[in-house]
């Protein structure tokens, strides 16, 4: 498959500057006066690594009416694998501030006479900033620096650098201290103990959209790597700092990479913890491999490493072997079953609220009900419902549960949910009754991976979708 971004070098000199014809242009390098327009790039000396204006494609297992329908065709600048020939983000400027086509022949990357890295919006005579590194927005920080000197290099590593030309010592702005959802080879995954400044990843929210999705991993004080559902902080894994604990994540690591042929030599973890920075970091000696460390849009952290024999990215090691694991990873109202192709599945008589989402990997809707129950409160508070209960077996039992005390049969518990409208769900086992009120979430069915629950939960649905079935009995 041929790259779907064959884009011309088009490096334009901005003709206000003073700055002019004399500067050399060099590819993977973008000098104050000069600007990136859509359509031109910069390119790492070693060929591997590009930084462009590009707009995520349908892939053609999906239609492209379908996603032109949907999209208002938004571009991003960022940084990808340019000798890949699967198009693959490793970092974007403007996750959240995407362009539209209607801006797009007036946005330009460039050094602002702050010295800021900037994604402007060029109007007529107004200029409106985008994005910015935001880092030298300081004169006292750059006020040793003539601005006329800086420069951002695409660096062989991928790093995308603001640094004076003079010195290559002098980094004012890095693209790997500000990572989105992956770390690359000789990034840096951690935090500064000094000013607290952490590089945290956050994944994507899907296949098309790179803004901040629900997945966070970060390396806190004290409470080592932490993985959590950001939405409602809930920590689904986490690793003790070694300073903290006997288990240390790297030889574990070494291990595993060592007895896989596709990893052994190929990826080094290492880990260090000093006076200034606490962090964990990984080299790659091959210079002609491709790899990458992400936190993908289910919530699974996955190390991936071209196969040039696949011509495909191949997961050689991720976090959880159960793909249930990540917290709500299928959305509301769904079953995650681990050992299914998909994984994720609605429950009986739910549908996906957006099935053109989750074909873009987008899970946070989840499934909605094809019926509505049927309830209603009347003025002396009196709940009226013909909702009936379907059984879901062998399954974790959701998300925040309220337990009904009063409730000691499996009757009265039943009984406790129909008669609050809001009640969706209950559960009974051992005299314990739990109810669910809100949206469902992390109902993971028993796989034998990593979950072996042998609970029931009672799902509420509308009589009309369940006598059908009932009759058939
Ligand atoms: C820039 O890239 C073009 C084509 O990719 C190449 O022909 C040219 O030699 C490169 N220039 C420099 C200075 O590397
Ligand atoms: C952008 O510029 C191109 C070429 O100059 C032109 O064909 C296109 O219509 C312009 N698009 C917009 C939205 O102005
Ligand atoms: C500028 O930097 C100095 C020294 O680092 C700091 O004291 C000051 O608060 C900063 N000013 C702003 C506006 O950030
Ligand atoms: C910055 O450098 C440019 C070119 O070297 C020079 O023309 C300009 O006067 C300098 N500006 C300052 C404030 O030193
Ligand atoms: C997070 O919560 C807010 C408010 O409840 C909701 O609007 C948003 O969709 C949620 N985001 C995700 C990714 O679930
Ligand atoms: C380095 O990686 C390339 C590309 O994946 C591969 O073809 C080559 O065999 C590797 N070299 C070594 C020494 O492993
Ligand atoms: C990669 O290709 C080889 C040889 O064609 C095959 O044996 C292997 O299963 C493939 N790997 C994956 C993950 O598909
Ligand atoms: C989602 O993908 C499936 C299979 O690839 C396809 O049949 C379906 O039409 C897609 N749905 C939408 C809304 O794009
Ligand atoms: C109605 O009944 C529910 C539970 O049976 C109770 O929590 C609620 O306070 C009652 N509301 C009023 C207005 O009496
Ligand atoms: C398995 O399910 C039980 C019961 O819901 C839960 O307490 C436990 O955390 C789950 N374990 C994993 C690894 O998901
Ligand atoms: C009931 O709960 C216990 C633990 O609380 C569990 O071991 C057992 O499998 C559950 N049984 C059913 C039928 O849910
Ligand atoms: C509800 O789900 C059951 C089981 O999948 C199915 O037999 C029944 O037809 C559904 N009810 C409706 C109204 O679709």
């Amino acid at each position: 498959m041929s790259p779907l971004y064959i884009l011309s070098l088009g490096l334009l000199l901005l003709h206000t500057t003073p700055l002019c014809s004399s500067i050399a242009v060099s590819n993977d390098t973008l000098t104050a006066g000069q600007v990136l327009v859509v359509g031109g790039k910069l390119v790492s000396r070693n060929g591997k690594f590009a930084l462009n204006f590009f707009q995520f494609q349908p892939t053609n297992t999906i239609s492209k009416s379908t996603h032109n329908a949907r999209s208002p065709s938004s571009w991003y600048l960022g940084v990808w694998f340019n000798n890949v020939p699967v198009f693959t983000t490793v970092w974007v400027a403007n996750r959240d501030q995407a362009i539209t086509d209607h801006n797009l022949n007036l946005t330009q990357l460039k050094i602002s006479s702050d010295g800021n890295l900037v994604i402007v919006n060029q109007a007529a005579n107004t200029e409106s900033v985008i994005s910015s590194s935001h880092i030298v927005n300081n004169r006292t920080q750059t006020s040793s620096i003539n601005t006329s000197t800086i420069i951002v290099v695409l660096l062989n590593s991928g790093n995308l650098v603001l640094r004076n030309s003079l010195s290559s010592d002098l980094v004012l702005w890095q693209s790997f201290d500000y990572p989105t959802d992956v770390v690359l080879p000789g990034a840096k995954f951690g935090r500064n103990k000094v000013t607290g400044f952490s590089r945290r990843l956050i994944s994507k929210k899907s296949l098309i959209d790179p803004g901040l999705g629900s997945y966070i991993i970060e390396l806190e004080d004290t409470k080592g790597i932490v993985l959590q559902y950001g939405n409602l902080s809930v920590v689904y894994w986490h690793w003790p700092s070694p300073s903290t604990s006997s288990l240390n994540l790297i030889p574990i690591l070494k291990t595993y990479l060592d007895s896989d042929s596709r990893t052994k030599g190929l990826i080094n973890p290492t880990y260090v913890d000093n006076n200034q920075e606490e962090y964990y970091m990984y080299t790659s000696p091959n210079e002609s491999s491709s790899t990458y460390f992400s936190l993908d849009i289910s919530g699974q952290i996955n190390i991936n490493v071209w196969s040039q024999a696949n011509q495909s990215w191949q997961i050689v090691y991720s976090e959880h072997v159960d793909s249930c694991t990540p917290f709500a990873t299928c959305g509301p109202f769904t079953v995650c079953n681990g050992i299914a192709k998909p994984f994720c599945d609605c429950m009986e008589n739910f549908s996906q609220k957006s099935p053109l989402d989750w074909n873009f990997s987008d899970r946070t809707g989840g499934c909605i009900r094809n019926t509505p129950l049927h309830c209603s409160t009347s003025d002396k508070n009196i709940t009226s419902s013909t909702d009936m209960f379907h059984p879901i077996a062998r399954v974790t039992l959701p998300y925040n549960p309220k337990s009904i005390d009063i409730a000691t049969t499996q009757s009265e518990c039943e009984e406790a949910c129909l008669g609050s409208c809001s009640c969706t769900t209950y559960s009974y086992n051992n005299s314990r009754c739990s109810v669910w009120t809100e949206q469902l979430l992390s109902v993971n069915l028993n796989d034998g991976i990593d979950n072996t629950s042998e609970d029931i939960l009672y799902l509420r649905l509308a009589a009309k979708d369940l006598l059908p079935s009932l009759r058939k009995k």
